[in-house]
C-alpha cells in the first residue's frame, strides 16, 4: 500500500531577505526541492498583528523585538504543499540561528543573524493550520 501524506504549512519570508530582494531565490529553492506554492502574497503587518502571531513567545526575552522587527517591512506570506510539509519545510529552513544551519539550508545561505534568519515555517501540522488561517482566512 502507498501512503501518501501531503500536508501545507506556513512560510514567511522575512523582512530582511525580502530587503535584499531574495524572495525569488527563496521562492526557487522551495520549488527545486519540490513543494508547491499554493498561496502567496507580500505584506507588511502592524506589530500588534505580529505580537498575535507570536504569541507562543510571548514570555520570552526576545519577543518584543521579534514583534517589531517582523512588522519592520514587507514580507512574502506562502502556503508550500509537499509530502511532510512541515518537517520538510524545517529542514530546508535550517537551525534557528544561521551560525548553526546545515549547508544547503536557506538560514545557512541568507540568514544574517538569530533574529534576521531570512525564514520563518510552522513547527507542527497544528500550528501549520493555525498560521495558515492567520494569513489566509476566506
Ligand atoms: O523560527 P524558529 O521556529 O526556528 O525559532 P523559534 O524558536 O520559534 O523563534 C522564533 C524566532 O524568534 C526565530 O526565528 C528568531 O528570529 C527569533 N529568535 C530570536 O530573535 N532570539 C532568540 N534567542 C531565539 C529566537
Ligand atoms: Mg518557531
Amino acid at each position: 500500500m502507498i501512503m501518501s501524506n501531503t500536508e501545507q504549512t506556513l512560510s514567511i519570508i522575512k523582512p530582511d531577505a525580502v530587503e535584499r530582494n531574495l524572495d525569488s531565490e527563496i521562492k526557487e529553492m522551495f520549488l527545486s526541492t519540490g513543494f508547491k506554492i499554493l498561496k502567496e502574497k507580500k505584506i507588511q503587518i502592524e506589530k500588534s498583528e505580529a505580537e498575535v502571531f507570536y504569541k507562543v513567545h510571548e514570555t520570552k526575552p526576545f519577543y518584543s523585538d521579534l514583534c517589531a522587527y517582523l512588522s519592520s517591512g514587507p514580507i512574502v506570506v506562502m502556503v508550500l504543499e509537499k509530502e511532510n510539509a512541515v518537517s520538510a519545510n524545517r529542514e530546508l529552513m535550517g537551525a534557528t540561528n544561521p551560525k548553526d544551519a546545515s549547508d544547503g539550508t536557506i538560514r545557512k545561505k541568507y540568514g544574517i543573524s538569530i533574529d534576521k534568519n531570512s525564514v520563518h515555517g510552522s513547527d507542527s501540522i497544528e500550528n501549520a493550520n493555525i498560521e495558515i488561517n492567520f494569513f489566509f482566512k476566506d
